[in-house]
């Protein structure tokens, strides 16, 4: 049983945790919250505590937290949908299980709920039914064990006009809603299935629920195109999904890189054989969307292509569309004539990671398609040849990033550097106004992950990511992106939290638990969520009782807290460089530099007390 994400969260929001949790343990009121001995260690101090006012609950000793879901699957040992049910009970919201009451649900589910059940029925007819036979046999064949076939969930479309719309139909679905998903067609017999004897990809958004699919053909007679693909509808849009992005989102966080490659076969391939940080963009360059999903989860996207001039183009349009997200870019080749999925089938793993190792630059793998195309042999195109190759420089955002490839290009084509950073100036002059705000820029603020001990600027600002406040979030997400927090699991929460705000939604605690499906995270926000300090006391000294605006001063002020915090921590670091600096110009240039720190710093703390000057004033 499948209970709609919609009722999930209407029965969330109708119940309180407390009255839920004073059921099983006798709480007792301590300040805002409430306090009791944690059932779930022996203690003799109370350390568990229930927030009402963000519905969830936190043992600062065994770690346990989570919302009121959470609490009953681990006190009753319980499934999710047990809890759930259990809840729903006490609030007294019905749970309308059979399909004819679906007409109460919002529409969009019963896209999703037409999606899951024609993804159950490919994937029995690839798995258990005699149709699906040779099916199985060829992806067998191709080196796709069963296991993997239920992780992508692959399945096959029956050679017959009207099995899935025949299933559909029994079960109640509004078979005009599955035409529009494009799974069934209508001509003036009526209604059929629109994939028949093929190979069927379901795509899963980056949350995991089946928004599309992709029918591949097995038979070498078949007249149709090699892939039938979902079209365009109200659950999917194609440019901002990338295929393998829910199975590898947590792959590429710890990798904090993406491999890009162009087929699902290729992303199945690759999965298989434990390279899991990839996604696939279907045979086309990548959109902008899609990079800034990317963007979400890494710093780096490995490009890999095929080799035939449709990739090469793709991956050309693909490596600008990433630089001006902000992510550094490399492109792997291979050996002629292989693509992934062949390559990691023949050679393995350990050899694939090879080739990613090697490879190449951006503007080496550019420089080098244009050098194979004969441009740099006379004057004429070389002059358009080298301003192509500088375009994308120009959205590198690294000053000395930029200049360092620069001399690189020089060098590799006997080119004056002078001539490359006059094209660079030019460009950069017609790019600048396509170029994002500055705030939305990377700052030199991005920094590597760490997994050392948290800075308490890094931990307030999560904090207040996760108070459910819209305007806070705005204020933080205007200024400071993910990638700028240093400790891994902090960034991670501030990456999950960004995602939800840029789709419109409000990350809380209790809200975003249960979807990060990593215990130390969960773990981490919970601790966050930090109940000890609510925010009473500030209410009080602030003389205002509205909660949004106490949060939104608290966003101001961390947010400067923590621009200050990193431009000391950067201004140290220069002085310690400058004590050791023996030559005058890089003394020189140090001193330049720290001036300029000096004055980022002023400007920074003038401007968040400007801010927050009006803001008083607003009220
Ligand atoms: N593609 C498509 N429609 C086609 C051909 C290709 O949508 N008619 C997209 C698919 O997303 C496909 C990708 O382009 O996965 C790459 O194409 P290709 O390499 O031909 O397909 P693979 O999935 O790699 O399949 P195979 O390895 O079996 O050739
Ligand atoms: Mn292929």
């Amino acid at each position: 049983m499948r209970i709609p994400e919609e009722k999930i969260d209407e029965i969330r929001n109708a119940a309180d945790i407390v009255d839920v949790v004073s059921k099983y343990v006798p709480l007792k009121k301590a300040g805002a919250n409430f306090k009791a001995l944690c059932p779930f260690h022996h203690e003799k101090t109370p350390s568990f505590v229930v927030s009402p006012q963000k519905q969830i609950f936190n043992c600062f000793s065994c770690h346990i937290g989570g919302n009121v879901f959470k609490f009953l699957m681990e006190f009753n040992k319980v499934s999710f949908v047990e809890a759930v049910k259990e809840v729903a009970d006490e609030v007294g919201i019905p749970l309308e299980l059979e399909r004819g009451d679906s007409g109460r649900e919002s529409e969009r589910e019963q896209f999703y709920e037409i999606n899951v059940e024609a993804a159950r029925f490919y994937s029995d007819a690839l798995l258990k039914g005699d149709e699906g036979k040779a099916a199985r046999e060829y992806l067998e064949g191709r080196g796709v064990p069963t296991r993997i076939m239920r992780v992508f969930g692959l399945g096959y479309a029956p050679d017959e006009w009207r099995a899935l719309t025949e299933r559909l139909d029994k079960r109640g679905h509004d078979l005009e809603k599955a035409a529009t998903l494009g799974l069934i067609g209508k001509n003036d017999r009526g209604y059929y299935d629109k994939m028949r004897g093929r190979i069927v990809f379901p795509i899963f958004s980056t949350n995991g629920r089946v928004v599309a699919f992709a029918g591949r053909a097995t038979k070498a007679d078949d007249r149709g195109p090699k892939y039938v693909n979902s079209p365009e509808n109200p659950i999917y849009h194609k440019s901002s999904v990338l295929y393998g992005m829910f199975h590898a989102k947590e792959e590429i966080r710890k990798a904090d890189s993406a491999l890009a490659v162009e087929g699902y076969m290729d992303v199945v391939a690759l999965w298989k054989s434990g390279v899991k940080n990839v996604v696939a963009v279907s045979g086309t360059a990548l959109t902008e969307d899609q990079a800034r999903l990317l963007s979400r989860f890494a710093k780096s996207v490995k490009l890999l292509f095929d080799a035939d001039s449709a990739g090469v183009r793709a991956a050309m349009r693909s490596v600008e569309i990433l630089l001006r997200e902000g992510l550094s870019v490399r492109v792997v080749s291979l050996p002629e004539g292989e693509d992934p999925d062949s390559f990691v089938n023949e050679r393995g793993a350990e050899a694939f990671r090879k080739e990613e190792e090697n490879a190449r630059n951006f503007f080496e793998f550019m420089a080098g398609v244009y050098e194979k195309e004969g441009r740099f042999a006379d004057p004429d195109s070389l002059a358009e040849a080298v301003r192509e190759l500088v375009k994308p420089v120009a959205f590198v955002n690294d000053d000395l990033k930029r200049a360092a490839i620069i001399k690189a290009i020089a060098e590799r084509f006997g080119l004056r550097e002078r001539l490359l950073e006059s094209e660079l100036e030019k460009t950069t002059r017609s790019t600048r106004r396509e170029r994002r705000p500055p705030e939305k820029q990377p700052t030199r603020g991005k920094s590597e992950p760490t997994d050392a001990k948290p800075s308490p600027r890094e931990r307030d600002l999560v904090k207040i990511l996760y108070e459910g406040e819209r305007r806070a979030l705005d204020f933080v997400f205007d200024r400071v992106q993910p990638d700028e927090f240093r400790h891994s699991a902090l960034r991670a929460l501030a990456a999950e939290a960004y995602g939800i705000w840029r789709e419109g939604g409000l990350p809380t605690p209790s809200n975003v638990g249960e979807r990060l499906h990593n215990e130390e995270l969960e773990r981490m926000l919970y601790d966050l969520a930090e109940m000890n300090y609510d925010y009473s006391e500030a209410l009080d000294a602030m003389g205002t009782v509205n909660r949004d605006d106490v949060v939104y001063f608290e966003a101001i002020d961390t947010v400067k807290r923590f621009k200050v915090d990193r431009l000391d921590k950067e201004r140290s670091a220069l002085a310690a460089e400058l004590a050791n600096a023996f030559e005058t110009d890089d003394q020189r240039r140090i001193l330049q530099e720290l001036a300029v720190m000096d004055r980022e710093k002023k400007i920074a703390e003038e401007e968040f007390e400007a801010i927050k000057e009006r803001a008083r004033n607003a009220e």
